[in-house]
């Protein structure tokens, strides 16, 4: 690796994060894969070799209690999704080198190659350790079999990641009062022998990997604060059928947890593609293992703690290369709140598709709307918005009043050379998204072609052409051709994120062959002679139809919360947080008056009350309690209206050890009654700070 500006001497891998082959893909999955895409293609623009892989996510409990539910064997589950994924990529123009799945036979050679390595290298060994288990079923519940509370943040969570609270990665044993997310059976822990690695050796390594690791900053910062609270080793093994066995000594009965071999289909991918290709056009090893490459993770923000934690030590300790770079989306959300696959709460792939928008549309929608690393909270007006304002209003307007000149006037581009002006206006442009890609800013690439064909637009009001051709031709034809030399560029940068409209763009132009294949400098170099009259490249969404879109939308999100505030959908934690579910026994373990009195329990203000970007449920809240005013974590987002908050008098744990949650120090604690956070208040008017005892 390289920290050298793109394109270098190295062969460059973007990857993305695979998919569990496990459902239906939404348009937050694709944020992932149009932004791979994207960032691949700029890549290559720029002049840097690139392959661009994923796979499918075959194994794990995601995929296995799918299918378990749907009463189908997991690995023909798995594959009828993969299919289905390896289809609808290309029709968001997203093109990958080569798209493998985890089950394959590269895959689950490599795995067990590299497992081997890190086995006979002492970075693996055993431990017992407590795992969920179904006494009533007879069986174990591993990951997403089993669902709890979160030891960290108290949120409810799933066996192997705390999805709805602090996103952390949960180990097996972690999560409290366990139960089956199958049966609803309370479930007990048992003991069982696991392997572990030893991640936490490597913890002098992964601090200094991030300080180079390039790409988001959330990928730096979220691992380091994990880092240094301190590193637990990782359990590598898990009690299911479906999976890679483990490939060692003893361990018959278990498979490989499915972190394992998911990113090693980055590589195993790759090795496919060179397959395919021969290794004189790409060789995997070179970038992977035996010489030097650019390794680009494209993720979204939940996963980022495996990309930057557990994938670069397993590299680490299996001789291969480090990433460069992890770049980590925000996610896309409705109304503020995550997708739900089960509840129908998601845009899907297949209704964008079927409503005949064309894929670039929500290519240019996920890749410029808002920062990289925010959330998107997806919504048809913005979506429109987006459409009519620059592609239809600036881009394509540009490109066709231009090029219908030039056609009608002169068969295409008139006899003249660049303006000094135009040259300098498209270096510039040229010279701002080659810094945009090195800056892995996907949204000011995108940018740098829609403000060239905005300055296009101003440029032909401000020289008013058809005013120019009777009296000064020559004017007239300076002004056209600099027009056409800037749709050219602009066909050239606006390529990867509009893969197909630049292209139509291309041709428009009379060029033949692939825009993908023109480099950077074709921005610069003279548009061929003739062409004819071009159609227009976008269409006007119009409002009725973004009306009926929300409508629809609107309906199937109440149907959703509806689903989720009354009776269950059939999952075990639904089950527990309805209002009718029985009183929590009492607990029998009594405590003295004196370990009461260690408690400082507070009367307290809410002076004010913000929710924090990027967690689902946490909020931020400053709460005076007398003597100081106490920043606290709650995870009351969605349940309150925080707008409503400030003056609240609330009941404050003020001695509870200091926490830090989504990077943020919670100092204290809120009192809250049952799912719903109910606030404790107080009937008088106690002042704040006032002792309660
Ligand atoms: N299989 C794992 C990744 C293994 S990588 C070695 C996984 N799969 S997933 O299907 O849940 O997600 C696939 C990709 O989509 C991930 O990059 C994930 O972050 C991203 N997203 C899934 N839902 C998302 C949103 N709602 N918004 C943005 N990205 C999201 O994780
Ligand atoms: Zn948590």
């Amino acid at each position: 690796m390289s920290h050298d500006d793109f394109p270098t001497e190295n062969p460059a891998v973007v990857t993305c994060g695979l998919p569990y082959a496990n459902g239906d893909l939404h348009i937050g999955h694709l944020r992932t894969y149009i932004s791979g895409d994207a960032f691949a293609r700029a890549l290559e623009t720029l002049g840097q070799e690139t392959a661009f892989v994923s796979g499918s996510d075959m194994h794990g409990t995601p995929v296995a209690v799918n299918a378990e539910k749907e009463g189908v064997d997991p690995e023909e589950f798995a594959l009828r999704h993969h299919e289905k994924y390896a289809e609808t990529f290309p029709r968001f123009n997203v093109e990958f080198d080569n798209y493998g799945h985890t089950h394959d036979e590269t895959n689950t050679e490599l795995t067990r190659e590299i497992v081997r390595t890190l086995d006979e290298k002492g970075y693996v060994y055993e431990k017992e350790i407590q795992v969920a288990y179904d006494p009533e079923d007879d069986q174990w519940l591993p990951d997403r079999y089993v669902e709890g509370t979160c030891p960290y943040c108290g949120e409810r969570a799933r066996g192997d990641e705390c999805d709805e609270g602090c996103g952390r990665h949960l180990e097996p044993g972690e999560i409290e009062d366990p139960v089956s997310s199958i049966s609803g059976n309370p479930a007990e822990y048992r003991e069982r022998t696991h392997k572990f690695f030893r991640v936490s050796e490597f913890e002098e390594y992964l601090s200094e990997f991030l300080d180079r690791l390039e790409g988001t900053s959330n990928a730096r910062n979220q691992p380091r604060e994990w880092i240094e609270s301190g590193l637990q080793d990782w359990c590598i093994t898990r009690d299911m059928d479906w999976g890679i066995d483990y490939p060692g000594e003893g361990g018959d009965d278990l498979v490989l947890y499915v972190w394992v071999d998911a990113p090693i289909e980055y590589i195993a991918s790759t090795k496919q593609y060179s397959e395919r290709v021969g290794a004189e056009e790409f060789d995997w090893a070179t970038p992977w293992r035996d010489g030097e490459g650019e390794l680009v993770h494209v993720i979204g923000r939940d996963i980022i703690q495996h990309h930057t934690v557990f994938w670069p030590a397993m590299l680490r300790g299996a001789d291969y290369n480090e990433p460069r770079a992890v770049m980590a989306s925000g996610f896309v959300n409705l109304d503020g709140a995550a997708f739900s696959t089960s509840r129908d709460r998601a845009v899907w792939a297949d209704d964008y598709l079927d409503e005949g928008f064309h894929p670039d549309l929500v290519r240019y929608y996920l890749t410029t709307t808002g920062g990289f690393q925010n959330d998107v909270d997806f919504s048809w007006e913005k979506f429109q918005e987006r459409v009519n304002g620059e592609l239809v209003g600036t881009l394509g307007n540009f490109a066709y009043r231009s090029l219908l000149f030039a056609a009608r006037n002169y068969g295409g581009a008139p006899d003249a050379d660049t303006s000094e002006e135009v040259r300098e206006r498209i270096e510039d442009a040229v010279a701002d998204f080659g810094a945009a890609v090195n800056d892995y800013s996907l949204k000011e690439a995108g940018e740098t072609a829609v403000s060239l064909a905005g300055f296009g637009n101003e440029y032909i009001q401000r020289n008013e052409p058809w005013n120019l051709t009777g009296e000064e031709p020559d004017r007239a034809e300076q002004v056209i051709y600099d027009c056409v030399q800037i749709a050219k560029a602009v066909a050239v940068l606006s390529a990867p994120i509009l893969p197909g409209k630049a292209q139509r763009l291309w041709e428009q132009l009379g060029e033949d062959g692939s825009v993908h294949d023109a480099p950077l400098d074709a921005a610069l170099e003279s548009p061929p002679g003739e062409f004819d009259e071009p159609d227009e490249l976008f269409e006007q969404i119009e409002d009725e139809r973004v009306e009926e879109l929300n409508a629809d939308l609107e309906e199937r999100v109440e149907a959703a919360s509806e689903e989720a505030d009354g009776e269950s959908d059939g999952t075990a934690a639904d089950e527990s947080a309805s209002g009718d579910a029985d009183v929590e026994p009492i607990s029998e373990d009594r405590i003295s008056f004196e370990e009461f009195q260690d408690l400082d329990v507070r009367v307290g203000e809410i002076e004010v009350a913000e929710p924090i970007e990027g967690a689902d449920d946490l909020a931020r809240l400053e709460v005076d309690i007398g003597a100081e005013t106490r920043q606290i974590v709650a995870g009351i987002k969605q349940l309150h209206d925080l707008d409503e908050l400030p003056g609240e008098r609330v009941v404050v744990l003020a001695n509870l050890e200091q926490a830090e949650l989504f990077g943020v120090e919670s100092d204290g604690m809120l009192l809250a009654a049952g799912e719903d956070a109910d606030l404790l208040t107080t009937k008088g008017d106690s002042e704040p700070g006032t002792k309660i005892r």
